[in-house]
């Protein structure tokens, strides 16, 4: 039997340091468990496999750091994975050799996200980031050497002591580099994490001028000739479509797989989570039976809901079909007036079958969809 699901996400969480404001689900070091992590990982796709369909749109290998994986583990998991016409690597600059771009091209990897976050000494040591702004460029170097033509940077604000003119520079570094994708993200205070108890008052102190700073962003990438297609994501758009097609999928409520350590998937109305406890991950598998999970049913009106507040990210007309029965009416209504959003006609149809919000409402697209939201 064959599936349906065209989307599968991969979790390698080892990294060689645990940055202070993550909160992914990571490991530190563990060289000893990288392969059979891998293995482990690959009896969970033979046992999910059936879920997937014949030919895949997208894979998305992410982490953790996954080119900090030991090198035979990583081409052994790369070389077993389904092929799919986007499949995409997580990478931290320092790990990024020739070889290691060579060893991702052989194996069918076509885009790379490098987690650049900033290109300011200073604001990297804040955030305790192994690579400087030279490693950035010695990877980008290598990637487009080994023939990449999608390379994506993460970036984030708001990084304590970051001034307006440290921004941008960081984008002006950026768009020297000329990658075909940016994700730029406000720096969040994760619960729990050594960074929020270091500086969570400096963070919830700045939420006003970081309004500024997300203008600044999407002033500049857009003025650069960027399409800002996601609330956070930017990419270039004069000759291919460069959106990513994985994140896509999750921002328009398709299904997808998720195996590894801690991960997610939403197949067939119902989500489940994999433990993220590495024992109790690696156990059963190796003994050939599923991980510890939660799973939990997705209602109707829940996914309903996620459609519009992920729908209203992008910059794309969300389709009214489908999610009316989540939608208050009277603020839909009170948003139009208020210029946050429009109503539009899909092909000539009915008069509100679409809505789109104006650049007012995405700047400000989290508090309108939760007003929206009946
Ligand atoms: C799961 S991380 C993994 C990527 C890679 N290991 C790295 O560190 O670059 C993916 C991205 O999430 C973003 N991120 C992680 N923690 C964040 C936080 N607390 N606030 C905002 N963005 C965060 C970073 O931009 C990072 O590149
Ligand atoms: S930010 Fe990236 S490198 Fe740092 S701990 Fe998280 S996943 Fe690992």
């Amino acid at each position: 039997m064959t599936g349906r699901v065209e989307h599968l996400y991969v979790h390698v969480p080892f990294c060689a340091h645990r940055c202070g404001y993550c909160d992914f689900v990571t490991a530190v070091g563990r060289r000893e468990e990288h392969a059979p992590y891998v293995e482990a990982l690959l009896v969970e796709l033979a046992l999910e496999r059936e879920l997937l369909a014949p030919e895949l749109k997208t894979v998305f290998v992410g982490g953790g750091t996954p080119t900090f994986t030991e090198s035979r583990a990583l081409a052994r998991l790369l070389e077993s994975l389904p092929a799919a016409t986007e499949v995409t690597v997580e990478a931290n600059p320092e790990t990024v050799t020739a070889e290691l771009g060579r060893l991702l091209r052989r194996h069918g990897v076509n885009r790379v996200s490098l987690g650049v976050q900033s290109f300011r000494p200073h604001l990297l040591r804040t955030l305790e980031r192994r690579a400087g702004p030279d490693d950035v460029r010695r990877a980008v170097y290598h990637l487009r050497d080994a023939s990449f033509d999608n390379i994506s940077f993460d970036l984030i604000y708001g990084i304590p002591g970051q001034s307006a003119s440290d921004l941008d520079r960081d984008l002006s570094e950026a768009l020297a580099l000329e990658p075909e994708h940016l994700s730029c993200y406000e720096l969040e205070a994760k619960r729990g994490t050594r960074f929020t108890y270091a500086h969570g008052q400096e963070l919830a102190a700045q939420a006003e001028t970081m309004e500024a700073y997300y203008e600044r962003v999407v002033e500049t990438l857009t003025t650069a000739s960027y399409r800002w297609y996601e609330t956070a994501n930017f990419c270039r758009s004069e000759a291919r479509d460069l959106r990513a097609r994985h994140n896509l999928a999750y921002w328009s409520g398709s299904d997808y797989l998720g195996i590894g350590l801690g991960a997610v998937s939403t197949v067939g109305g119902r989500r489940s989570r994999n433990t993220a406890r590495l024992s109790l991950y690696t156990g059963p598998l190796m003994r050939g039976a599923r991980p510890a999970r939660e799973v939990e049913a997705l209602p109707e009106a829940v996914r309903r809901r996620e459609r519009v507040m992920l729908g209203l990210r992008l910059d794309e007309p969300l389709p009214l079909a489908g999610v009316r029965g989540a939608l208050d009416d009277a603020a839909l209504a009170r948003l139009e007036r208020g210029g946050l959003l429009t109503r539009a006609p899909a092909d000539g149809a009915a008069v509100d079958e679409a809505i789109s919000l104006t650049a007012r409402g995405r700047f400000l697209a989290g508090g309108v969809a939760a007003e929206l939201i009946a």
